[in-house]
């Protein structure tokens, strides 16, 4: 077909491939960096459709940039980058990837888990400066993991997968959710129980929720005082839901044990103070990062992309509104 897309960034092949078969231009940044407003405005005019990462910032000007583009098929699970209502309102579909990274970020939950109980990240870091001198009966006493409690904030897709990864290690689970989740009642025997009570009562704390107004510096420094004095927080959704000056101070304090961030408020920047505790595990954004998820996220990106194209409806469209409003 004769279609003219854009892709910001280098994806797995198997998602260009799919573009490049059906569309007579397939355009890719090649520069393996996020492009600036300038460039996006400049790449987006005159497409038919765009494949965009969660590092894009597709807002209001963008959007009106981009005339004549149909669909924007983000190649990710979170679309908080991408002005919903603005590209409802001018008539654009929005795409993302759900399902295919759930296993992908929930195995990393669990790494950030086990790395900041245990101190692995200080333990390797000691290793490798020859600190090492022999066992010793006091040396990196970490933190228990099995048999404690696990207390999941969102218990969508991926926060369900990661309480089903506690099982092996006999913990109790606690949930918060705006609905009852019913693997988490039965399967798990975990309850649902408000944020004030699972902060109190868990001692691993991971976050899965969207990033919405309502969620934003979810966690600041009255929900960490909240927390007990030996719990951890873990975040693998999205930076600001955590307010990151106040986890600094929390850590600083111990008024927590520990935390492990793989999404930070304002990506890639870390706030000051951040990388001088020792309490902390820090990783760049690698939730989805595994050669299986992310073929997978670029071959459904491809995949949503086409279908808007085409004129069929995407199957993982996030504003169907555009389609009704289309109708009327
Ligand atoms: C990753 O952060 C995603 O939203 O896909």
């Amino acid at each position: 077909m004769s279609w003219n897309v854009f892709v910001t960034r280098p994806i797995p092949q198997p998602g260009i491939d799919i573009l490049t078969d059906h569309c007579s231009r397939v355009d890719i940044n090649a520069d393996d960096r996020v492009l600036t407003k300038e460039e996006l405005l400049r790449e987006v005019k005159g497409r038919d459709g765009v494949l965009c990462l969660l590092t894009d910032t597709i807002d209001e000007e963008v959007l009106n940039t981009a005339q004549s583009v149909g669909i924007f098929a983000n190649h990710a699970v979170g679309f908080n980058n991408i002005d919903i209502d603005a590209a409802t309102r001018l008539g654009i579909m929005v795409t993302n990837t759900p399902g295919v990274l759930t296993d992908a970020t929930a195995d990393l939950t669990w790494a950030l888990i086990l790395a900041t109980a245990r101190r692995i990240a200080e333990s390797d870091r000691f290793t490798r400066d020859g600190k090492y001198k022999g066992w010793g009966p006091m040396l990196m006493l970490g933190n228990a993991v099995s048999g404690t409690t696990l207390g999941i904030v969102g218990a969508g897709r991926i926060g369900t997968a990661v309480a089903m990864r506690s099982v092996g290690f006999n913990m109790r689970i606690l949930y918060t959710d705006t609905v009852p989740n019913e693997t988490m009642e039965k399967a798990l025997r975990g309850d649902r129980v408000t944020l004030e009570e699972l902060l109190g009562q868990s001692d691993f704390v991971t976050l899965h929720v969207p990033l919405l107004p309502e969620t934003t510096h979810l966690i600041g420094s009255r929900e960490l005082e909240l927390m007990k004095k030996t719990a951890f927080l873990i975040n693998t959704c999205r930076g600001p839901v955590v307010n990151e000056k106040a986890l600094v101070n929390a850590l600083r304090s111990e008024t927590i044990a520990g935390a492990a961030l793989d999404v930070y408020e304002n990506e890639p920047e870390l706030e000051p103070g951040l990388t001088e505790q020792k309490n902390i595990v820090l990783v760049p954004h690698i939730g989805s990062a595994t050669v299986t998820a992310r073929t997978k996220m670029a071959v459904i990106a491809a995949e949503n992309l086409i279908a808007g194209l085409k004129g069929d409806r995407p199957p993982n469209l996030v504003n169907p509104e555009v389609l009704e409003d289309k109708k009327t």
